[in-house]
């Protein structure tokens, strides 16, 4: 699948000094789901990226052009995706990658052909830590920068037991690592943790009968796209809800396919770097642009879409022209976007950016998103990355 998009080259009012010189065109992989549990999460990193393209592209001043891969969420798939993008398309950038599994599968390969990555949406720790890279650099979210503060944050609010539940892979493992880890730093205790076989479970129910007998506070969970509807419905279905509050990374509860939850989801309360309900006119515009463009609001999905493009564009319009260049510029990108301030940490090459704790309530139009708390933004440790400065 091709598709091009030819931004202005020349804005008529621009004047051309102002203007980057003019580079080749730029051709970017898109690397995605497009089946499997996390299709519709593919498709609306997509949405927003090409949304990005068009309201950002003419400030690079290069024509930009679009190929797309299905990765499946399946690490060997999204590696050969990416040799067939870096070897046969030659592709001056990828974006994408939804899973952390698939990305800790093509790091090597993208690090070790000089590809830049812009992560859209995989939160895999160690592509910003141990194994980070400058040719890596995310505009999504970490794992752990989405759990860790929500552990110290529930335990404030009078929580002291809790069990866990999520897939068994790296972002399960890792999201619900760091929140444990904040829940216990503030004296919080875990009275038990059951890992689901990602992308085969369809029945949560001997999951769920553990936490009920567990005698915990509260459940908290790391589900995404078709299993996080799955489980929030038979969390609500099996009685538990009641009981025992579900709590969880926010993608549990995302904006993309809260409708398809229903009243299930009425009252969970989760964390997460973007809701469409956060109070600022760059968001009041992209939550505007994207709906008219897409006739749904947008979700942290398309946000990382969107932000990866106008990351691009930004590298494009300081003067970078080609793999190594776009690579160091997109180190120091920045800008007020629909999360609120938003950057790059040269250090990791991780996105640094506030954290909003919601509820899911039922509004006029719908279930929405209701703020209940903003959590400042903090760089992620290094956890083992060292990286030359950007230059
Ligand atoms: C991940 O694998 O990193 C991931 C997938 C879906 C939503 C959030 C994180």
């Amino acid at each position: 699948m091709k598709h091009t998009i030819t931004t202005a080259i020349f804005a008529a009012t621009a004047s051309l000094a102002t203007l980057p010189a003019l580079a080749e065109d730029i051709t970017v992989g898109l690397l995605l789901p497009y089946s499997g549990v996390y299709a519709a999460l593919g498709n609306d990193i997509e949405a927003g990226f090409r949304l990005g393209i068009e309201r950002y592209g003419d400030q690079a001043g290069d024509s930009i052009q679009i190929v797309t891969e299905d990765s499946e969420a399946k690490p060997p798939v999204g590696l050969a995706k990416t040799r067939k993008l870096v070897l046969q398309d030659k592709v001056d950038v990828i974006a994408g990658v939804v899973s952390s599994g698939v990305l800790g599968a093509v790091r090597d390969m993208v690090d070790g052909s000089k590809v830049p990555l812009i992560v859209a949406n995989a939160g895999n720790d160690e592509a910003t830590g141990a194994q980070c890279s400058p040719y890596i650099t995310r505009m999504s979210f970490s794992n752990q920068q989405v759990n860790r503060p929500m552990g110290k944050w529930m335990h404030d609010q009078g929580i002291q037991k809790v069990f866990t539940i999520a897939p068994d892979y790296a972002a399960g493992q890792q999201m619900i690592g760091a929140f444990v880890d904040g829940f216990t730093a503030a004296g919080g205790e875990i009275v038990g943790q059951e890992w689901t076989p990602f992308q085969k479970t369809q029945d949560f129910g001997p999951y769920l009968a553990k936490a009920k007998a567990s005698g915990a506070d509260a459940v908290y969970v790391f589900y995404a796209g078709g299993e996080a509807i799955s489980f929030v419905k038979q969390y609500d279905s099996f009685g538990m809800k009641a009981d025992i509050p579900l709590y969880g990374a926010g993608f549990l509860t995302s904006s993309l396919y809260v409708e398809a939850e229903g009243p299930a989801a009425e009252g969970v309360i989760a964390a997460l770097h973007y809701v469409p309900t956060i109070d600022n006119a760059e968001n009041a515009a992209f939550v505007e642009a994207f709906t008219a463009a897409n006739g749904r609001l947008p979700s942290e999905y398309a946000v990382h879409g969107y932000d990866a493009a106008r990351a691009l564009t930004q590298a494009l319009a300081a003067g970078a022209t080609d793999r190594e260049t776009i690579a160091q510029a997109l180190r120091g990108v920045s800008f007020d976007g629909p999360r609120g301030a938003t950057s790059i940490d040269p250090a990791t090459n991780n996105i640094v950016q506030p954290i909003y704790v919601y509820e899911t309530v039922r509004g006029e139009a719908g279930l929405t998103q209701k703020v209940l708390a903003t959590l400042p933004a903090e760089a992620d440790p290094a956890g083992g990355c060292a990286m030359a400065p950007a230059g």
